[in-house]
């Protein structure tokens, strides 16, 4: 019994002496999970072009607020209450927007203008993260709105829950310095085939800004649908936007709307191309006016999904000056540099007509002040200076148009099409030019694609969304996300710092913003979802 006792008495010592130090390990490993001290070990999308970790951490308490400098553009202000607006309802601590003079303080955040530094260029930024301020840089405003989603990645996931959490809100110190590498990182809705109303417009722009992305092309117009109000020509509208395929109701932006859109996009420093699109897809506008109309007669309206069927007339007078009310019109409610003319599949127009009508088409647009875009087959016309042609299907197109002095838009169908199936299970989605699982839509280098096409020939990239397979918003978004923010990141982030086996760790990390933001996302099988999918 004694020898039993005697070597208990030291055995329960040293499970003590493993208990405390068990616990010691633990609390450490909790402090780590509540106090993050280690800025390497982010998940931001698009990845940032340098971070350097400082080793503590920052805390947002109920003393914080965002602090404007006085002489600072009026903007920040503006971006400082848009923060205010992301911060507050998560986490309940009143963030106010200080711009009295007053210094800031433990757990404030600083927004500040001017780095002098022209690497970081328009849209660039540096953090400075220490135990006391969160400090945001840049040279312009643009840069301090990209920077700040930064921050709202860096806090925890439930930062976009909208309802008050607990937090803590901490951020691990250190400095990022982050800039885009292509200056148009966008995204393309189809709201002719199916029509989405400003609301589920302006909730997607909400997640191309958190992206840093940068530019929302609008496919006003096709044979299914004209959607948007031209005053001159209001059977657009009334007659050519009442459908949409499936036969539902359709729909149409007032000019008002329209302009609220533009303006919510300004906020998110965020420009919208408009895409009218032309001479064929034009199934709705013949339908609205039959002067049109080769041999006069209106066609019915169109609520199928075939394509190429539709053409203006090219050869009447008519016709071009419906284009040029359209466009001024446009034109008018753009602040933006580029009109999209379309182009695409204009197959039953004449070959000669064609060119001839493009042609045309881009002397009206620059005749209101605005430079052309247009889908790849436009640079089979004669283009001007300036204009950017969007590659999606024939690369020798891209190509032509390069050899003509034009930039070229990556929007390759085989990787950068939305609305392709991931697989053949998809739900929603069609299969013509190939399934784009999540990891062959971000394994792909547009500046590489193309032996031709060089990155100094490119703009940027666009992830183009038809509809024809989804009818709500909601199944959008399973075709969107989660693919959306790998199209992000191919636009921002250089190449050679990609690599899908690190991006898709990080990318499961934002199932769980997108669950508390209500994204309804494809649970891809390719990516160990947090929290877990059952
Ligand atoms: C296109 O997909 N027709 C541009």
């Amino acid at each position: 019994m004694e020898n039993l006792i005697r070597t208990i008495k030291p055995m329960k010592k040293l499970i003590n002496g493993m208990a405390t130090v068990l616990t010691v390990l633990l609390a450490g490993l909790a402090g780590c999970a509540t106090e993050p001290t280690d800025l390497s070990g982010n998940s931001i999308i698009p990845k940032p072009v340098s971070i350097t970790p400082a080793g503590e951490s920052f805390a947002l308490t109920a003393k914080s607020d965002i602090f404007i400098m006085p002489g600072s553009p009026e903007e920040l202000t503006s971006i400082g209450n848009y923060l205010a607006g992301k911060l507050n309802p998560s986490t309940g601590l009143g963030l106010e927007v200080i711009t009295d003079g007053r210094k800031p303080g433990k757990g404030d955040i600083l927004l500040a203008i001017g780095t002098g530094d022209e690497e970081l260029g328009e849209e660039g930024y540096e953090l400075n993260i220490t135990g006391k301020v969160l400090t945001v840089t840049a040279n312009k405003p643009a840069g301090i709105f990209r920077g700040i989603q930064t921050v709202r990645q860096l806090l925890p996931p439930e930062v976009e829950a909208g309802t008050v959490g607990e937090g803590p809100w901490t951020i691990p110190t250190g400095t990022i310095r982050d800039f885009p590498l292509y200056g148009h990182r966008g995204v393309m809705l189809d709201v002719a085939r199916h029509f989405f109303g400003p609301e589920d417009v302006m909730r997607y722009m909400d997640q191309l800004a958190k992206y840093k992305m940068n530019v929302l092309h609008l496919h006003l117009s096709d044979d299914q649908g004209w959607r948007i109000e031209i005053k001159s020509w209001p059977n657009l509208t009334v007659h050519g936007g009442k459908t949409e395929v499936g036969g539902g109701e359709g729909g149409f932006y007032t000019q008002e709307e329209y302009t609220q859109m533009v303006k919510y996009a300004a906020e998110r420093y965020i420009t919208i191309i408009p895409e009218i699109d032309m001479p064929g897809h034009t199934n709705a506008a013949l339908s609205s006016y039959p002067e049109l109309n080769t041999g006069g007669k209106a066609p019915e309206l169109y609520t199928g999904i075939k394509v190429g069927f539709s053409t203006l007339d090219t050869r009447s007078e008519t016709t071009y000056k419906f284009v040029d009310d359209v466009i001024r019109e446009i034109a008018a409610l753009t602040p933006g540099k580029y009109i999209h003319i379309g182009g695409d599949e204009s197959h039953v127009t004449k070959p000669d007509d064609y060119v001839y009508f493009i042609n045309r088409a881009q002397d009206i647009v620059e005749s209101h002040g605005k430079s052309v875009t247009g889908w790849d087959e436009i640079a089979h016309a004669t283009l001007k200076p300036g204009t950017v042609v969007q590659y999606w299907a024939r690369a020798e197109n891209a190509v032509m148009g390069l050899n003509q002095g034009a930039k070229v838009l990556m929007s390759p169908a085989k990787y950068a099409y939305l609305d392709m199936k991931y697989d053949t299970a998809s739900i929603f989605g069609l299969n013509w030019a190939a399934y784009i699982e999540v990891d062959d839509a971000y394994n792909w280098d547009p500046a590489t694609l193309v032996p031709e096409i060089k990155k100094e020939n490119i703009v940027g990239i666009e992830a183009p969304l038809w509809t024809e397979t989804v009818s709500t918003f909601k199944e959008a978004e399973y075709l969107i996300y989660p693919r959306l923010p790998g199209y992000a990141e191919i636009g921002w982030t250089p190449a050679e710092m990609r690599s899908w086996d690190e991006y898709r760790v990080r990318l499961a990390s934002h199932g769980k913003r997108m669950e508390l933001m209500d994204i309804g996302f494809y649970r891809s099988p390719l990516i160990e979802w947090e929290p877990a999918v059952e």
